[in-house]
């Protein structure tokens, strides 16, 4: 008989770190069988907490009991050993191994001669995957999967270890929302095995889909744990920020002019990537680009700026057509690109929070001989990710420290450092809170009432509906609608969003 109805009981935890009291006697317990939520503000503390479970951090203080029984665990080999496992915010794994390889490494089944049994292993990873309704090659290379494959892979090998505790950190943040359906299935399949799962996620629908109970943090503390029918989202949002949001969008007041940007019949050189796009974007506009992932939109934008090769088509900025299309002459050109995927394009992690945000602009920041301007450039960069609210200790601290939420408002930062005039936005709210939310679409409200123009990439319905003057929806690589201000609506958006699947 288990003398607790928990399987997981966090108490008392606390966490330094060099400036900074990440969790500061935090209570969480988890129940068997139940899918609990971890809410909060970016930098409330929710991975750290995981990761001390995980023992991927070293706590301070505190104490950890599964199953009733007092545990600490040395490394993630440990707590995966114990039936505790964890799939990343980013995701971590080998890219040049295959499926089978990073599912079973470590302890991978042998032959009779003390050699990896390769064909064994292929053979119970092909049996893992099946069980879970996943389709891909356990022989694939990982570098060769999409990013929900490869997290499905993370969650064969939970299920490989029969894991008692799934911790899944902002799972659907890449995800098709056929993905998400699957992703959801899944979950309800372990918690019908008595699989207690921690979801920690942004997306405030997906609580209320999946969930049971919900843990809020705030600054390093527990808020508050309640089942999630006795709450409603505004109760929830209230929570996290510590104060009532009335608005989710602030007003988008601008005087729209001539026509900025003009793209013409852009067409990628990649044949399954986008075709014949021609849009134009007027000075003081915010122009949302929707559709599903896997529409080709980051494509797209990315080859207006010049990280991607076109095979035809032109782009114009004031009517001038660039010469070549190569991020420099869109730089050049008044273009700045905040992207989507943080870790791969975004962040420089071993570098600290100045350099991170003052890089592009580093030519504005020199003294009349030449020299960097290293007072005014950290004062810039302190005044910019200030008024996005960053969470960092100080500016000098390596932006691989910083909690995801915080490392992309770092990189919001960069490119309103650069004063473009044309700023394109990739999914610019992707992993940040309710609150932050609010302070990013008020900066570009203002971007626009300055005569600023932006292209908004979002997934998010209600931002797109939100946020833009018009809206592009791609679908499968093509332009099957433009929707102005009145015509806008989640159903319009979807119809055309799946016009050619
Ligand atoms: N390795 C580290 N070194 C220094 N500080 C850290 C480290 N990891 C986290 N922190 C700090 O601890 C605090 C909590 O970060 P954490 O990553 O747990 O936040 P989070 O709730 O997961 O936020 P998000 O929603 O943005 O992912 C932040 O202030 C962060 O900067
Ligand atoms: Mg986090």
């Amino acid at each position: 008989m288990k003398d607790t109805e928990f399987v997981i009981e966090m108490i008392g935890i606390s966490k330094n770190f060099p400036g900074v009291l990440a969790l500061d006697g935090v209570d969480f317990k988890v129940k068997p069988g139940t899918v609990h939520a971890l809410m909060g503000e970016n930098g409330a503390g929710k991975s750290t907490l995981m990761k001390c479970l995980f023992g991927i951090y070293k706590m301070d203080a505190g104490k950890i009991l599964l199953d009733g029984k007092e545990c600490r665990f040395n490394s993630a080999a440990d707590a995966m050993a114990a039936g505790v496992s964890m799939i990343h915010q980013e995701l971590s794994n080998v890219p040049e191994r295959s499926v089978a390889q990073n599912i079973w490494l470590g302890r991978e089944p042998l032959n009779k001669f003390h050699l990896i049994d390769h064909k064994k292993m292929i053979q119970d990873t092909k049996q893992l995957l099946e069980g879970l309704n996943f389709n891909f090659d356990p022989a694939a290379r990982m570098s060769s999967l999409s990013i929900s494959q490869q997290q499905g892979c993370e969650i064969a090998k939970a299920v490989s270890y029969n894991a008692s505790i799934v911790v899944m950190d902002e799972p659907t943040s890449s995800l098709t929302e056929h993905e998400v359906v699957h992703l959801f299935n899944i979950i309800r399949n372990l918690r019908e095995k008595g699989v207690a799962i921690i979801y920690i996620s942004h997306k405030m629908e997906e609580i209320f889909q999946i969930a049971d109970t919900v843990t809020v943090m705030r600054d390093g503390k527990v808020v508050r744990t309640d089942p999630v029918s006795e709450i409603d989202s505004n109760r929830l949002i209230s929570l996290m920020v510590g104060r009532d949001i009335t608005h989710r969008f602030p007003p988008v007041e601008s005087n729209i002019g001539a026509v900025c940007l003009k793209v013409q019949n852009l067409t990628a050189s990649n044949p399954r990537s986008f075709k014949n796009i021609s849009f134009e974007l007027y000075k003081g506009e915010i122009l949302g680009l929707g559709g599903l992932v896997g529409a080709q939109r980051t494509e797209l934008v990315e080859a207006i700026f010049g990280i991607r090769p076109v095979s035809s088509g032109q782009v114009f900025v004031n009517g001038v057509p660039l010469r070549r299309l190569t991020p420099h002459e869109a730089i050049h050109a008044g273009m700045g690109l905040v992207t989507e995927d943080r870790r791969q394009t975004g962040i420089f992690p071993l570098l600290d929070v100045t350099v991170n945000t003052t890089i592009p602009s580093l030519d504005n920041y020199r003294t009349k001989i030449g020299l960097l301007d290293h007072k005014k450039l950290i004062e810039m960069a302190r005044t910019q990710n200030h008024q996005l609210r960053t969470k960092t200790p100080s500016m000098s601290t390596l932006v691989q420290n910083l909690s995801g939420g915080n490392q992309q408002k770092v990189i919001l930062s960069r490119w309103l450092m650069t004063m473009p005039d044309i700023l394109i936005m990739d999914e610019p709210t992707r992993g940040i809170d309710v609150g932050a939310k609010y302070e990013i679409y008020t900066i570009m409200a203002e971007l626009v009432k300055q005569g600023k123009s932006i292209i908004m990439v979002s997934s998010e319905m209600p931002e797109l509906i939100g946020m833009s003057h018009r809206v592009i929806v791609l679908c499968a690589g093509k332009m099957t609608g433009i929707l102005g201000k009145q015509e806008l609506s989640q159903e319009e958006i979807m119809r055309f969003a799946t016009q050619f699947a």
